[in-house]
C-alpha cells in the first residue's frame, strides 16, 4: 500500500496540490479530472520523479525518504510525456530500460516479447523509435513500465492515441496486474475502467476525493 499524508504540491505561487491524505491499495486507483487539475503531477510525486512541498509519502509502512530505495526498486513509470531515444529500437530501450532497473537481461527481454505481444507492438520492436507513431510510442512507454512486475505502477494516459481494440487489450493487461500491484493510472476510459477499479478519485481545486 502507499500512502500520501498531508502532501503539498506547488510550483512557485501556484498550489497544485493542498493538502492531499490518500491511501492507494492493491488493486487499481483511477485518477480523473479537469484538464491542469494535477492528475500527472500526483502520478510524479508518487513515481518519486518530483518531491512535495510538505507531507510524506509512505510505502508498505515504510517512509520516504529512506524508503524512497525499496519503492524505486518495484516501480513501473508510464509519464504522460517523454522524450525517447529515437535512434534506438524499442527492443533496445527495453533492454536499457531492464538494465537500469537492474532486472536479469534475458528474462526482461523475453518478458517484454510478451507484453509486447499482447498489445499488438512485437512485430516492431526490433525498429527504431524514429518510425514509431504516436501510439507505438505509448504502448512502448506502457511496456517498458511493466518490466520486472513492478509492485507499484503509475500510468498517465497509457491509452491516449490508442485505436479502442488496442486500448482494450491493454487495459486487459492493467487489470490483470492490479490482481496484486497497487496501480494508479490517469484515462480518459475511466468509465469503461470504473467497474474494475478499488477507488476512483477526482482530482479538482488542488483536492482529492472519491468520485
Ligand atoms: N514543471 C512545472 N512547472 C510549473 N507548473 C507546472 C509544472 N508542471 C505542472 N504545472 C502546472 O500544474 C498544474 C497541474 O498540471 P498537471 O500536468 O499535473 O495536470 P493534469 O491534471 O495532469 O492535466 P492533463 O489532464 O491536461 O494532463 C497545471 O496548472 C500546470 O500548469
Ligand atoms: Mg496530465
Amino acid at each position: 500500500m502507499l500512502t500520501l499524508t498531508d502532501i503539498r504540491k506547488a510550483y512557485g505561487r501556484k498550489t497544485v496540490l493542498d493538502g492531499i491524505t490518500q491511501t492507494f491499495p492493491v488493486g487499481l486507483t483511477l485518477l480523473v479530472g479537469p484538464s491542469g487539475a494535477g492528475k500527472s503531477t500526483l502520478l510524479r510525486l508518487l513515481a518519486t520523479a518530483e518531491k512535495p512541498n510538505a507531507g510524506t509519502i509512505s510505502w508498505a509502512g515504510a517512509v520516504l525518504p529512506g524508503a524512497r530505495r525499496a519503492l524505486r526498486r518495484t516501480l513501473g513509470y508510464a509519464p504522460q510525456a517523454v522524450d525517447l531515444p529515437d535512434d534506438l529500437t524499442a527492443r533496445e530501450f527495453a533492454q536499457h530500460m531492464a538494465s537500469l532497473k537492474g532486472l536479469d537481461a534475458a528474462a526482461a527481454d523475453a518478458q517484454f516479447g510478451a507484453i509486447t505481444d499482447a498489445i499488438g507492438l512485437h512485430a516492431d520492436i526490433n525498429n527504431r523509435i524514429s518510425t514509431f507513431s504516436g501510439g507505438m510510442r505509448r504502448r512502448l512507454i506502457f511496456a517498458q513500465a511493466m518490466l520486472g512486475t513492478p509492485q507499484l505502477i503509475a500510468l498517465d494516459e497509457p491509452t491516449a492515441e490508442l485505436d479502442g481494440e488496442t486500448a482494450r487489450k491493454l487495459s486487459a493487461l492493467i487489470l490483470e496486474r492490479a490482481q496484486d500491484a497497487v496501480v494508479v493510472m490517469t484515462t480518459h476510459l475511466a468509465d469503461e475502467l470504473a467497474p474494475h477499479a478499488a477507488q476512483v478519485l477526482r482530482v479538482e481545486n488542488g483536492k482529492v476525493r472519491a468520485a
